[in-house]
């Protein structure tokens, strides 16, 4: 279990165990575009503005990684709190 928080609304929320951030997000009404929902196809790139990333893709680049974006389709965090710049 790991918290994010949408930079443009403050909101925060808790990401079970069993749910991906897309689709634990979009049952809480915030929507981000997916496609493939494996890693592979990079539509549900986030940039992380705080916290560490768990990446779980096949997709970014390793440059992509160190500017801190993220495919929310797959990927999970290492740190308690991810911000993101939604
Ligand atoms: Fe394709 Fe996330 S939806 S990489």
């Amino acid at each position: 279990v790991f918290e994010v928080k949408i930079a443009s609304t403050g909101a925060v929320y808790k990401v079970p165990g069993d749910k991906t951030v897309t689709a634990f997000l979009e049952e809480q009404g915030v929507k981000i575009p997916t496609s493939c929902e494996q890693g592979m196809c990079g539509t549900c790139k986030i940039k992380v503005i705080e916290g560490e990333a768990d990446h779980r893709d096949k997709r970014l680049s390793d440059q992509e990684k160190a500017e801190g974006f993220f495919l929310a389709c797959v990927s999970r965090a290492k740190s308690d709190l991810l911000v993101l710049n939604l």
